[in-house]
């Protein structure tokens, strides 16, 4: 039997890292042709390696997503997508005293505008072949307020209404653009912050934290033929929400 993605292309933002990587993975694994974005050359590389060891294949492209030329010019490199999905993100938290103009404008920069290009630049392609589909990847706190997450929370809240504005735009045209709420991952970018993965895993019903491999499935459940009735919804892959005591 074919495997389900063969024949199409996708480009992976972040994927030289946690969640990015897996999901990256998972398309080659399902026969999807990777463009492995990241800025990390070295770290490019490996998971390209890793993709094609496994049988796939896979390409790397560089681009800080903080600069937007740098965004149209990895528009250009990945070329023709059917799927699009928009990982790459940071996250640095602080209140709101705290968080200086650079620190604001790097979330809106790279979590919102790039995701926004990416769109502007690629989606029309899939328009004029007849199909694809976007992936925004959020987080929880687009919609639970966190401690100190305020603008990265407001960044990935303008990724899901975008989704759905998106979803409309192209979804008459068989493009399909949904979003993956996540919540907290064990990934490089956050056990390098010391204890917070613990403190929001134990808002969560399963009090625990997620492997990356398991949020790679949502993402790419989402991409797939299987979601074909599914367009603009956010996914929570969030381990459930603790109930508030009555
Ligand atoms: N992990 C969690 O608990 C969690 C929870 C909710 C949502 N999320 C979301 O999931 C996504 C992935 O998170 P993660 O934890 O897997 O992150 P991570 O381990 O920190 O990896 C981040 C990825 O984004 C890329 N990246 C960051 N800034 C970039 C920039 N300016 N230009 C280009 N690439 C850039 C990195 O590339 P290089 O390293 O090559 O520079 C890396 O591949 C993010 O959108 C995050 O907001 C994560």
């Amino acid at each position: 039997m074919a495997a389900p993605l063969s024949g199409s292309s996708a480009l992976v933002t972040g994927a030289t890292s946690g969640i990015g990587y897996e999901i990256a993975l998972e398309l080659a694994a399902r026969g999807a042709e990777v463009v492995v974005h990241g800025r990390s050359a070295e770290r490019g590389a490996k998971t390209v390696r890793e993709i094609e060891n496994a049988g796939g294949k896979a390409r790397f492209v560089a681009a800080d997503l903080n600069d937007a030329d740098d965004v149209r010019r990895l528009a250009a490199a990945a070329g023709e997508v059917d799927i699009l999905i928009n990982n790459a993100g940071i996250y640095k938290f602080g209140t709101t005293a705290e968080t200086d103009d650079s620190t604001f404008d790097e979330h809106v920069n790279v979590n919102l505008r790039a995701p926004y290009i990416l769109v502007q630049k690629l989606v029309p392609g899939m328009v004029e072949r007849g199909g694809g589909s976007v992936v925004n990847v959020s987080t929880i706190v687009a919609s639970v307020a966190g401690a100190g997450t305020g603008i990265y929370g407001a960044s990935k809240a303008g990724l899901e209404q975008l989704t759905r504005v998106w979803a409309d735009e192209f979804g008459g045209s068989g493009v399909r653009v949904n979003a993956l709420a996540v919540g907290p991952t064990e990934t490089p970018g956050t056990t390098a912050v010391p204890g917070m993965l613990a403190a929001v895993a134990a808002t969560t019903t399963f009090g625990r934290v997620a492997e990356p491999s398991e949020i790679a499935r949502a993402a790419v459940f989402l991409a797939s033929p299987d979601a074909s009735y599914v367009n603009g919804a956010v996914l929570h892959a969030t381990g459930g929400q603790r109930a508030i005591a009555a």
